[in-house]
């Protein structure tokens, strides 16, 4: 086998230049010692050259970031490290908060921000993910920013307008030169952990969304350059459908990312 290291680089998609990013989101799942086997195990079980064409981000809980920052450097692992969320302001009187400047010291490279959950259940608003997305660019890292209509809003056919100011919220304000460097994961709610996954032709009206919504104020050239992934019950049945569209650089995937067996399938998919 030939020799694995961190220096293998995903190629961008010939047909529109973007890397494909497949995330997998652990949530409040897997202490250390069990995120420091899964990584090992996946490791294992992906060639080199599922490297190539597609970069893979894990995001475990904050307890274990630092156990895996140490396992993919000592062992030069081409898995990028990813947070589930931080906290906008650099440090402070925040007690229970982690900073955007601490994750970035443990090598992080990607954060999720303004994931549903953490809006439905910890009320963060479209105001706090801006910042969060600003605090975390601020320090050369990279946001995955949610957007996603709940149930009631697609039954209401709401579905691109919340997208549209999920969106505006953060870019409106933000350089174009920041703004390309974005990845958004269009998550409709109500395929969250439901086992139902959008259609792949919902998934490319909600990706488009997203896109249509950053070039109005930043222009095609520089919507075209941010990467969209696709997020709610991906496994590895439905993985390649949503990846074969043009329009979805990626998959956030939560479930099944869990063991290093469904992982490896969602990505060899
Ligand atoms: P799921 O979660 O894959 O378990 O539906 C996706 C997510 O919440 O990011």
């Amino acid at each position: 086998m030939a020799a694995r290291s961190r220096d293998v680089v995903a190629k961008p998609n010939p047909r529109n230049g973007r890397c494909r990013l497949i995330s997998g989101n652990w949530k409040m799942n897997l202490n250390h010692l069990e995120a420091i086997s899964l990584v090992q195990k996946l490791h294992y079980s992906l060639r080199d050259s599922d490297y190539q064409f597609t970069e893979i981000s894990v995001h475990p809980p904050f307890t274990a970031l630092r156990s895996i920052q140490l396992l993919l450097e000592t062992d030069r692992i081409p898995i990028s490290l990813g947070a589930q969320n931080c906290y906008f302001e650099g440090s402070g009187a925040y007690t229970g908060e982690v900073s955007a400047s601490m994750l970035s010291k443990l090598g992080v490279k990607y954060v999720i921000v303004g994931h549903s959950e953490r809006r439905d259940i910890f009320g963060e608003s479209d105001e706090d993910v801006a910042m969060k997305a600003n605090a975390v660019l601020g320090l050369q890292m990279t946001p995955i920013v949610c957007v996603g209509e709940s149930l009631s809003q697609r039954e209401r056919f709401e579905t691109e307008g919340v997208i549209q100011s999920q969106v505006d919220a953060v870019v409106a304000a933000m350089s174009s030169e920041l703004c390309e460097q974005l990845v958004f994961a269009y998550e409709p709610k109500w395929a969250i952990g439901s086992g139902v996954p959008a259609e792949p032709a919902d998934a490319v009206v909600g990706a488009n969304a997203v896109r249509s919504a950053i070039a109005k104020h930043h222009g095609e050239d520089v919507s075209s350059k941010v990467r969209i992934q696709y997020g709610g019950s991906v496994n590895s049945a439905n993985a390649k459908e949503f990846l074969d569209q043009g329009e979805i650089d990626g998959l956030l995937v939560g479930g099944a990312s869990l063991t290093a067996e469904a992982f490896t399938a969602v990505i060899q998919a």
